[in-house]
Parts: C-alpha cells; sequence; structure tokens
C-alpha cells in the first residue's frame, strides 16, 4: 500500500492532479481535503466532490478545510482569470451527490498520519494553511508522516503570483514558513520545474477524439487554463501541469532532480513577500530542510500522464 492525501484547492490543474492521482494504480488515495486558494473552499469542495464523481471513485473521503489564511485572514484573493469564478473554468454541474466528511481537514490529516504510521505520503498542491494547521494541532506528525511534497515556490525563477512570490505560498506565507521549519520530509516541486511541463493544444484534441464524459470534462475545463495562459503569457497553444507534476513525484521520484537547500520564505519584504528564498552561499552551515526540485523530465513525465488521463 502506497497511502497518499492529497491537499487542494481544487482549481483546474488541481482537477488534473486529483484526477491522475486516483487513476495511478501506483498510488492509494485515502483521502483529500480542500483549502481555499484558486477559489473559496466551498467551491474547491464542491469541485473535488464533482471531480470524484466523474472519476466514479465516490468512495474516496473528502475532508473540508481552511477558509482563509492562517494569520492574515483578510488577505485573500482568487486567480480567476486562470481557473474561472467557480474554478473549474466555469463550466456548470449539478451539486455532486457526494459530501464531504464531519471531520476538518487538518484533524483528518492528523487521524490519516497516525494511522499509517510512516507510510503517508501527503501531497499538497495549494495553500499549506490545512497542513500548518495540522502541525500546530499535532506536532508530532513531522516525523509520522513519510514524505511531504509540496507544489510551490520559486526558487531560481520569478513569481506568477507576484514579482518573487508563486501563488500557493503567497496564498498563505505564514503557513508556509511554519512547515518548512517544521522537520517534515518535504520535496518542493516549485515553478522551477512545473513551468517546463506542458499539456498542449494537440492533448486537448486527444481527449476531445476519445469523446468519453471525463475527457470532455478534462478538454473543455483545460480549454479556458489554456486561454488563461493566452492571456497572462502569450503562450497561445499550451499550460503549465504545475499539480500533476506533484503527483507525478509521488509515482516516480526519478523523474526530477533534487538539491537539499536551506529554506525561508520571506515574511517581511514589501516586493517580496511570500519568496521562497535558498541560503545558497558555500558558507552556510545550517542544515538543509527543504528538497527542492531543480530538474525534470518533462518529457517523460507528460507522456505518463497523457496515458494515464486517455480513460
Ligand atoms: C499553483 O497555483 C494554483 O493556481 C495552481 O493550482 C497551482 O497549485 C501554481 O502556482
Ligand atoms: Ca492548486
Amino acid at each position: 500500500m502506497n497511502p497518499i492525501l492529497l491537499d487542494v484547492d481544487t482549481g483546474i490543474d488541481d482537477a488534473l492532479a486529483i484526477a491522475y492521482a486516483v487513476r495511478s494504480p501506483e498510488l492509494d488515495v485515502i483521502g483529500i481535503t480542500t483549502c481555499f486558494g484558486n477559489v473559496s473552499v466551498d467551491h474547491a469542495t464542491r469541485n473535488t466532490l464533482h471531480v470524484l464523481q466523474q472519476l466514479g471513485a465516490t468512495g474516496v473521503p473528502v475532508a473540508m478545510g481552511e477558509a482563509a489564511p492562517l494569520f492574515h485572514p483578510s488577505m485573500k484573493t482568487y486567480p480567476t482569470q486562470f481557473h474561472g469564478e467557480n474554478g473549474l473554468g466555469n463550466l456548470t454541474f449539478p451539486d455532486p451527490a457526494g459530501k464531504p466528511v464531519s471531520t476538518r481537514a487538518a484533524a483528518f490529516m492528523v487521524d490519516q498520519i497516525r494511522r499509517y504510521p510512516k507510510q503517508v505520503t501527503l501531497i499538497c498542491v495549494g495553500p499549506l494553511t490545512n497542513l500548518a494547521a495540522a502541525i500546530l494541532q499535532a506536532p508530532e506528525i513531522v516525523s509520522l508522516v513519510r514524505q511531504v511534497i509540496v507544489m510551490g515556490g520559486a526558487v531560481g525563477v520569478a513569481g506568477n503570483r507576484r514579482m518573487h512570490a508563486e501563488a500557493n505560498i503567497y496564498s498563505d506565507p505564514e503557513a508556509a514558513q511554519l512547515v518548512f521549519q517544521s522537520g517534515a520530509p518535504i520535496t518542493l516541486v516549485g515553478l522551477d520545474v512545473t513551468l517546463q511541463t506542458k499539456l498542449r493544444l494537440e492533448d486537448i484534441q486527444r481527449w476531445r477524439e476519445l469523446d468519453t464524459d471525463f475527457t470532455r470534462f478534462l478538454a473543455d475545463m483545460t480549454s479556458y487554463y489554456i486561454e488563461g495562459y493566452r492571456q497572462a503569457y502569450r503562450d497561445p497553444a499550451s499550460c503549465a501541469l504545475h499539480d500533476p507534476l506533484a503527483v507525478a513525484v509521488a509515482i516516480d521520484p526519478s523523474l526530477v532532480k533534487v538539491q537539499p537547500m536551506v529554506l525561508q520564505v520571506d515574511l517581511e519584504g514589501i516586493h517580496s513577500y511570500g519568496r521562497t528564498i535558498a541560503d545558497l552561499r558555500p558558507r552556510c552551515t545550517n542544515q538543509p530542510n527543504v528538497n527542492v526540485c531543480i530538474g525534470v523530465d518533462a518529457k517523460r513525465f507528460e507522456e505518463h500522464f497523457m496515458q494515464t488521463l486517455m480513460i
């Protein structure tokens, strides 16, 4: 068994990550926790339940999480340009039949990590608010979790939400800093690598040709995402596979090259609030706290992703 907990702010690429994880025989998704981020936590939860229903995976428990940043609850903005008002490219769909479990996300994480000590891989692809709340509730989980794979940050490249800050980290920088300094075994899958991985118009065309209910859903929502990329980055033909790459690292860590780094989140800078900053000085003697992905075999990942989602 390879128990996986996914923490999401569903979001189009989160939806792709959920589908990829659920459809990968190497992973056992034992639960999904939701957070504000791309959209409100209510939308993120509804979207997650919808994606699971589309996948025929309604047995996967969904636990609803935090609605706002832990320490600065008023700092909340949603990137509707990429994900639409509802998070799934404004596609309309009836309310899903499934409901979230009564346990809140942070408590659900703690329960699952305690239930499977040293076995659970936590894949976080939204703000780190739920995980920070879980660590505050039960600090021992940092030594009980097998690994934490975080989609977030921009160490050697520009940010996307701000000049230097990546969206997930910027959404709750204090939570991210708490997680990074917690001692948990973290792999950071940031923009340094995710921007090299693409979903292209040809891939969407392949989904359209397969023409199942699910591939039509994938094609419709990702068309919206590509349009966001066209407007923001003048890239008319592709979008980045941020969140799915974090799932891929759980499936096959050899897809990425990592470098252990001493990493901090800037919590004070006027221009750099939310920036992930590595101490790369040769004389730095602090113990590295994060394995940062610095290289990716993009082609091998993209092929595996598409192969898994031709369903
Ligand atoms: C991250 O931010 C969100 O918009 C995406 O879902 C992804 O998790 C990329 O910076
Ligand atoms: Ca996300």
